[in-house]
């Protein structure tokens, strides 16, 4: 068997500090559990745009086609607000979903029982938490065409095409829908059908794809806005949600505050089978770069590392490895220890970012 291939992209802000504790992870896996990986890195977004130019380098865009998957940290920063809108730092990663054709954007939230008192809303509420919010990544209103801002007589216009195909939409809900067949059998479909034909088209193909292939999985539909709603109200009602490009960007957003911090949570960014079966993949955390927290120490690579376990368990069939990663982070946080952005009412032991590294690779030789 070769050995499985990564490429890092660990971007601008937190994107490098963060990476640089999945590291230790990889690295750990290497050493303690024989699992070899083929590591290189390279740059993305604000960083690549100071180094070439360009927020993704073709060279950079040929790498992340031929590895088994791509690990990003965050990309974005007040510095580059100036740049034209086509090198802007965001451009380089939506050029990676889009030509690498990751549709299918996995975004757990899950609350862990130590922070089960971080959420904004009532424990009760979020304790046990566990959806899975599937988000459309390669088309909607991110990618429809005619887009852009003009001039119509003597003010501007500025526009956004929502597109969408049927094929575009049945390939993200069998997503959903055998997603659904390994959780709890459940799938909300979330779209704006009372106001928009694409919706209706959604709604329409969703129900389609069930009725024909997937008759066991229960389904429902909900309008996106009281989707939202629901989701603070009793977010335990959902199992699997799937979503467009747009909402899915607001509600993954939502869902991940549920759980006390966007520092916590993972995403995987999944594409068809390449020729040895593996999906094309691309692995990132949810939250950004967070430039105002950049280079103290003070960002939480928890997300990042979870990120890396998501990686073990969709690319490289070691859900058992994913598990061992998931519970050292949970016993870590059981322990007490907290980085910045987890410091809540009750205080908690304080670790920088490379603190938190330590102590999670610490609780996986714990593990063995
Ligand atoms: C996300 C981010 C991105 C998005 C930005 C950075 C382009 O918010 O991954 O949720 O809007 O998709
Ligand atoms: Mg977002």
């Amino acid at each position: 068997m070769t050995t499985p291939s990564l490429l890092i992209l660990p971007g601008d802000g937190i994107g490098p500090e963060v990476m640089a504790e999945v590291r230790k992870i990889i690295d750990w896996m290497g050493a303690k559990r024989d699992l070899a990986f083929d590591v290189s890195e390279d740059l993305v977004g604000g960083a690549a745009y100071d180094a070439h130019g360009t927020p993704l380098h073709d060279d950079t865009m040929a790498k992340a086609q031929a590895v088994d998957a791509v690990l990003l940290g965050a990309v974005g920063g007040p510095k580059y607000d100036v740049l034209d809108f086509s090198v802007k730092p965001e451009r380089g990663l939506l050029r990676l979903r889009k030509e690498m054709d990751l549709f299918a954007n996995l975004r757990p939230a899950q609350c862990f029982d130590a922070l089960s008192d971080f959420s904004s809303l009532k424990q009760e509420v979020v304790a046990g938490l566990d959806i899975m919010i599937i988000r459309e990544l390669t088309s909607g209103v991110y990618f429809g065409e005619p887009r852009g801002i003009h001039k119509e007589g003597n003010e501007r216009v500025g526009i956004n095409t929502q597109r969408y195909t049927e094929s575009e939409i049945a390939r993200v809900a069998r997503s959903a829908f055998e997603m659904a067949r390994k959780r709890g059998n459940k799938v909300c479909s979330m779209e704006k059908a009372n106001v928009m034909e694409s919706g209706i088209l959604w709604r329409d193909v969703v129900q389609e794809i069930h009725d024909a292939e997937y008759p066991d999985v229960e389904l429902s539909h909900m309008y996106a806005d009281a989707g939202a709603m629901q989701l603070t109200r009793w977010p335990k009602q959902f199992d699997v949600i799937v979503t467009d490009n747009l909402f899915g960007d607001l509600l993954s957003d939502l869902a991940a505050m549920l759980t006390g911090s966007l520092g916590m949570l993972p995403s995987a960014s999944l594409g068809a089978p390449m020729a040895n079966g593996r999906p094309k993949a691309l692995y990132e955390p949810v939250h950004g770069s967070a430039p105002d927290i950049a280079g103290q120490g003070k960002a939480n690579p928890i997300a990042c590392i979870l990120s890396f376990a998501m990686a073990l368990r969709y690319s490289f069939d070691l859900g058992d490895e994913a598990t061992r990663v998931e519970n050292a982070v949970e016993k870590v946080l059981a322990d007490g220890l907290r980085t910045a952005d987890l410091m809540g009412p009750d205080g908690g032991a304080s670790v920088s970012t490379s603190g938190m590294g330590d102590a999670i690779v610490a609780a996986l030789d714990a593990s063995l």
